[in-house]
């Protein structure tokens, strides 16, 4: 088929080169020059694990093609994906859709004709509904149809998401058009993936209720992590306890800081904002924001006590600062209040991030980025492991002390207390 994705992010690029990989003809659009001359140029904006080989071998098989001329991309597709940024409303908290929108009036210039016009971006209920509107002041109604097909991959993920989803959702008014994209997902249907069609509003609804349902299980199983730590429990038995139940499931219930990321903190922001449109009070998920929010001072404050209270030239490594493993993603990291406020209190922070140095400590005077492990554990009074990237998972913590047994705060869970124990470490988890 011939597909467009406009918006080259997470979503519109990995989705772009998987279809591609898939058989079909993609072309990526994106306003943004700089970043259509690097794709051209077999260089990705981000880091995702995968993507890189992904997007060489589709794009010189001619396969996914690059331009930020998205006249040119429209004309040539017959099925149309919007995939631009919904960030939120500082004013608000709502999803901002200007970038949607915006999309929306260059496509009622230059579709030419019959199109399937798909969102793809994470957009509140009756989006839909306003691109549609949007596109009838300049185009016949006969021209395009505008559908809901949101996105459920994961960052540092994303690839293995898009080959097996568990489902696939597309919310359209129009049964000819469900079929159309049903045989567009036909090769993942057919390895498993359900295809799940209902309308439109339902669709957006879907991608809002999902996500802050995980978060929800998340910010849950972190304050049930609060109870077990007082009391003397292990979460993660708790955790494997509670998962085994088929109607819970294992999965999303691991406590560790805060959650972050592009998507959690921004999607249950915009659904309460959409809720409250509605006269709709979503209480759970307005209190899930804020012990989410409190979770951050909830850690920094046990950072404080496992230091008894003196941070003040105390030298602190951090492993891990993006908001997961696999990706170079900082947004809404829980490292972003942590470091700060240890530099406040006097401390001297070194980290290793596997994805490279960040731009925001840059400025941060006393936050210096090692290479490695083992250069940012040096002579360190606390080693916070922030982020469980696979090679924070054997460090030979014995080795790398050289003798200077080190405090560690482990707050993935990823060592054994007992065993760190056994080898001499004051170590400190999360909920046991
Ligand atoms: C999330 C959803 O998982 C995707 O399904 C969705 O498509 C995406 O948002 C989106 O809307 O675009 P993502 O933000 O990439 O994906 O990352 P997650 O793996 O969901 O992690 C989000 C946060 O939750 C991270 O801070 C992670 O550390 C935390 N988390 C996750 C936990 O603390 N515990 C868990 O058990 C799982």
């Amino acid at each position: 088929m011939k597909i467009c994705m406009i918006g080259t992010g997470y979503v519109g690029l990995v989705s772009g080169a998987c279809f591609a990989d898939l058989g079909n003809n993609v072309w990526c659009v994106d306003k943004d020059r700089s970043k259509i001359n690097l794709l051209n140029n077999n260089h990705i904006p981000f880091y995702e694990p995968g993507l890189k080989e992904l997007v060489i071998k589709n794009h010189s098989s001619g396969r996914l093609k690059f331009t930020d001329d998205i006249s040119l991309a429209v004309k040539n597709s017959d099925i149309i994906f919007i995939c631009v940024g919904t960030p939120t409303r500082k004013r608000d908290g709502s999803a901002d859709l200007s970038h949607v929108f915006n999309v929306a009036k260059e496509l009622s210039k230059c579709v030419n004709k019959f199109k399937i016009i798909v969102t793809k971006s994470t957009v509140p209920i009756t989006t839909g509904d306003k691109i549609e509107k949007i596109l009838s002041k300049k185009k016949n109604k006969k021209l395009f149809e505008v559908i809901s097909n949101p996105e459920f991959l994961r960052e540092g993920e994303a690839i293995r998401d898009f080959r097996f989803p568990d489902r696939i959702v597309v919310g359209s008014n129009n049964k000819k058009i469900t079929k159309k994209l049903e045989s567009l997902y036909e090769p993942l249907i057919k390895k498993g993936a359900v295809f799940f069609a209902t309308n439109r509003r339902g669709a957006e609804m879907i991608k809002y209720a999902s996500n802050a349902f995980l978060a929800t299980k998340i910010s849950y199983v972190n304050e049930i992590a609060n109870l077990c730590e007082k009391a003397n429990v292990n979460v993660e038995d708790v955790s494997i306890g509670m998962g085994l139940d088929k109607r819970i499931g294992g999965r999303f219930l691991r406590a560790g800081p805060a959650y972050g990321g592009s998507c959690f903190p921004k999607d249950t922001k915009a659904i309460t904002v959409t809720a409250d449109l509605f006269k709709t009070d979503l209480s759970i998920i307005k209190s899930v924001i804020k012990s989410n929010n409190k979770r951050k001072t909830l850690l920094i404050e046990r950072v404080r006590s496992i230091l008894s209270n003196k941070i003040k030239n105390k030298k602190i490594a951090i492993l891990g600062v993006t908001f997961k493993p696999n990706t170079d993603d900082m947004r809404q990291s829980s490292s972003l209040i942590l470091v700060p406020y240890l530099i406040k209190k006097g401390a001297k922070i070194t980290y290793y991030d596997p994805s490279g140095k960040k731009s925001e400590f840059k400025k941060i005077k006393n936050v210096i980025y090692c290479k490695d492990v083992k250069n940012a554990c040096y002579k360190a009074d606390l080693v916070i492991i922030h982020t469980e990237w696979d090679e924070f998972k054997t460090i030979d913590f014995k080795k790398i002390s050289k003798g200077k047994k080190f405090k560690i705060y482990d707050m993935r869970n990823l060592y054994s207390p007992q065993k760190m124990k056994d080898i001499g470490f004051s170590y400190f988890s999360i909920g046991r």
